[in-house]
């Protein structure tokens, strides 16, 4: 069933000046993103940073108050229909029946899509089977457990084999099992092919999983790259840390001058050093100063920042809802 790609241009998702306002609020502010084919790209940010909006701009849902975007090489104004036939969504909300049982959920779906019968009785199956859901492809939609009713809903999101794939915040509110069972499906459909886009509110899974994420607050995008450029550039350096039975502040001050550091200090007894990069033999410029002193090493270690502290670093921290 797959369908013409229309992007020779190699990008799966273009925006410009992507907006959209509720009242007088800026749901999404002018946002400028190009997507590759073939990515698994992330939208990072809080709640009401502004990701769900995006998506159903993205998916025709919802009409952009100004600016464009293109989709699989469609406008998603003008050519909504051809946009639509090439995307999957996975929804923020489980959007399924809860009467039906697995299996007739995706024929109701496909027969939608105008999938043949034979066709859609072979997908379904071998659809269930990859999200693990073959033994209750009987049961009741209502019936399963979050992480179940995800599964099913990413079996459906990917029924008409689309060229692209967006998934709202699939692992919020799962267990730590089910969250894996969705980041390990989900690495699965991306490398048979599909462009994913996937929105989370969690640093550590978008470190994990995204090739490349934007970070969204309040409707812009804040930083975009790899999770490893956006450490390097926003993470505020690495982090030396050096646990010893004794030191003074000459140690220190030699130790600071040694691995050209941006900051030094001590807590808790440990000494902390930020340097802008750990290059290769920093670490062991340091055993060797220390054991030059005789100066017992209890750890040495060298920590990277985080997706968290570069989220931090670019965003206010006050709570949001
Ligand atoms: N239909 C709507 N009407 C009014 N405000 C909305 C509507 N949908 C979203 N918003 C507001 O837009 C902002 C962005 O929301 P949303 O895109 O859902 O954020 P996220 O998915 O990142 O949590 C929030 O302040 C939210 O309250
Ligand atoms: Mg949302």
């Amino acid at each position: 069933m797959s369908l013409e790609s229309n992007t020779p241009n190699g990008y799966a998702i273009e925006c410009k000046d992507l907006t959209r306002k509720f009242g007088t609020l800026t749901a999404v502010d002018s946002l400028n993103l190009r997507i590759r084919k073939g990515e698994l790209f992330g939208f990072l940010g809080p709640n009401g940073a502004g990701k769900t909006t995006t998506i159903k701009m993205l998916t025709t849902l919802l009409s952009p108050t100004s600016g464009d975007a293109k989709v699989a090489g469609y406008d998603i104004r003008d050519e909504a229909p051809l946009v639509r036939a090439r995307i999957g969504v996975v929804p923020q909300e489980f959007a399924m029946f809860d009467e039906l049982s697995a299996m007739e959920n995706l024929w109701y779906i496909g027969e939608l899509y105008g999938m043949k019968k034979e066709m859609l009785k072979r997908r379904s199956e071998e659809l269930l089977k990859t999200v693990g859901l073959l033994a209750q492809k009987n049961v009741r939609a209502g019936s399963f457990s979050g992480g179940m009713k995800q599964r099913l809903s990413i079996a459906a999101g990917i029924l008409h084999t689309p060229e692209i794939l967006y998934m709202d915040e699939p692992t919020t509110g799962l267990d730590p099992q089910s969250r894996i069972a969705i980041r390990e499906l989900t690495q699965t459909l991306n490398r048979s092919g599909i462009t994913v886009v996937y929105t989370t509110h969690d640093m550590e899974e978008a470190d994990k999983l995204c090739q490349r994420i934007v970070i969204m607050d309040r409707g812009e995008i804040k930083a975009e790259g790899s999770p490893s450029e956006l450490k390097e550039k926003y993470g505020g350096g690495h982090r030396i840390e050096i646990e010893l039975k004794s030191h003074d502040e000459r140690l220190l001050a030699e130790l600071k001058e040694l691995v050209s550091a941006t900051s030094v200090s001590v807590d808790d007894g440990i000494i902390q050093m930020t340097v802008p990069t750990v290059g290769g033999g920093m670490l062991h410029q340091i055993s060797g100063l220390l054991s030059k002193r005789k100066i017992d090493v209890r750890e040495l270690r060298s920590k990277e920042p985080s997706l968290e502290e570069v989220f931090i670093n670019l965003t206010s921290k006050e709570v949001r809802d």
